[in-house]
């Protein structure tokens, strides 16, 4: 069945009550309406038969979902002075009714994913053998190997596990450590897969393309995927579309390293990260020679993690760290850290209620204004808890560890 003429109804139906309650003056309504024709819309352009009028038609419906925000941000009272709609005819082409094929737009995308960090092995609580492992495979692939000697190292890693542990300063610190080994010269390009996917649709293997051969010109480098499950997210609900079908196997082709056989000057370290591991496709995850569990800190990381967010920046604390430890088991690295921000924000707001009263007094009564602080003992770090729960269950820790078992 196909079912295009029906998406195109209902995308036309929520744009003309969109249209209506616009100008009925209630945004609230037209704001609504626009975000229903938005998703009709996404849906709509799966049915597209030329790549062109895919990427006009998404290209519509985040015309779509943009408006319907700002709206929401607007509100009614301003709506009408201050936007204007976007127009409500959903086969008219968009003012790039080609999709942007000029190579500036490209690559212009990927400069914008050129990253340099400043994240270094030591800002990094815990995972000792994950560091030197990756720190031993960038040994290898960087130094002379013997005479005749062809040294295969792995050139693909991929980082599973609960949020906030850790992986992305990984992949930060990886491409750092890069840097300093070879004068300045590593670039690290942070892709957040479902981004590229979501807004440059038809275009997104090309990118993907484009950027693989600047990381390639710029050896070494480090290509890090974040949020990779959401390349294969859709295997369940249906087809994958045209575009999603063509970034896997541009992936797929990349992480082969294609364009780099035979050159071993040429070194580029993929990472890619992902709390969803089950998701991403076997073809892919073989191309992975290493695949790492970042697991939740055991309490040797989380007293590292501790003393980076709370020491290294100056802080005392007055009972025994072992308390702290014990206070964040099953804390990722992220709520640890939002742990020590919520405590000391409680006790520096306390101690320095004071302060909106200064700043009526003026800039330089403020600039001489002495911030206090005191050691935080174990209740502030207890209320801080109350707020910060851990997100992540024994349970959910547990199916990723069965996930890695069943990979071996
Ligand atoms: N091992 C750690 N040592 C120090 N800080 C950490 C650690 N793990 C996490 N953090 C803190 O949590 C923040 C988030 O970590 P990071 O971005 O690396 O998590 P992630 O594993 O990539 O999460 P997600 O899966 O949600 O992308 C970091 O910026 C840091 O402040
Ligand atoms: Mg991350």
């Amino acid at each position: 069945m196909d079912l295009g003429p029906k998406l195109k109804r209902a995308t036309e139906d929520s744009l003309h009550k969109a249209k209506m309650a616009w100008k009925g003056g209630d945004a609230d309504s037209a704001s609504s309406h626009f975000e229903a024709a938005s998703k009709a819309m996404f849906k709509y352009a799966e049915y597209a038969t030329s790549r062109a009028q895919e990427y006009s038609r998404k290209k519509k419906a985040i015309e779509y979902r943009d408006f319907a925000k700002r709206l929401r941000e607007v509100g009614s009272e301003n709506a009408g002075k201050r936007l204007t709609p976007p127009s409500t005819d959903p086969d008219e082409p968009t003012q790039r009714e080609n999709a942007p094929e000029d190579d500036q737009t490209i690559s212009a995308a990927v400069s914008n994913m050129v990253h340099t960090s400043g994240i270094t092995w030591s800002d990094i609580g815990g995972l000792d053998e994950t560091k030197r492992d990756i720190k031993y495979a960038l040994g290898l692939s960087l130094a002379k190997p013997p005479e005749g000697v062809k040294i295969t190292t792995f050139r693909n890693i991929l980082f599973y596990g609960p949020p906030g542990t850790g992986k992305t300063l990984l992949a930060a610190a990886t491409s750092n450590s890069l840097k300093v080994t070879t004068e300045g010269q590593a670039l690290f390009f942070n892709v957040k897969v479902s981004g590229i996917l979501s807004k440059y649709f038809g275009e997104s293997s090309k990118i993907i393309s484009e950027l693989y051969g600047a990381a390639r010109d710029n050896s070494p480098s480090v290509v890090f995927l974040d949020e990779f499950e959401s390349l294969t997210t859709d295997r369940d609900s249906g087809e994958q579309s045209g575009a999603e079908r063509r970034i896997l196997s541009t992936i797929l082709a990349e992480l082969d390293g294609l364009a780099e056989k035979g050159r071993g000057d040429i070194f580029v370290l993929t990472i890619a990260a992902t709390n969803r591991p089950w998701d991403i496709d076997a073809a892919v995850m073989s191309r992975f020679e290493k695949q790492i569990l970042i697991p939740l800190p055991d309490e040797v990381s989380r007293r590292a993690i501790l003393d980076i967010h709370l020491a290294r920046r100056g802080f005392h604390v007055e009972c025994e760290l072992e308390e702290l430890v014990r206070v964040t088991g099953g804390y990722s690295g992220r709520e640890i850290e939002r742990l020590c921000k919520e405590a000391t924000g409680e006790m520096i707001e306390e101690l320095n209620a004071d302060l909106p009263d200064v700043i009526d007094k003026g800039l330089a009564g403020t600039k001489a204004y002495q911030v206090k602080v005191r050691p935080l003992n174990l209740r502030d770090f207890e209320r801080a808890a109350d707020h910060i729960k851990p997100q992540t269950s024994p349970a959910d820790m547990q199916r990723y560890i069965d996930w890695g078992k069943e990979q071996d």
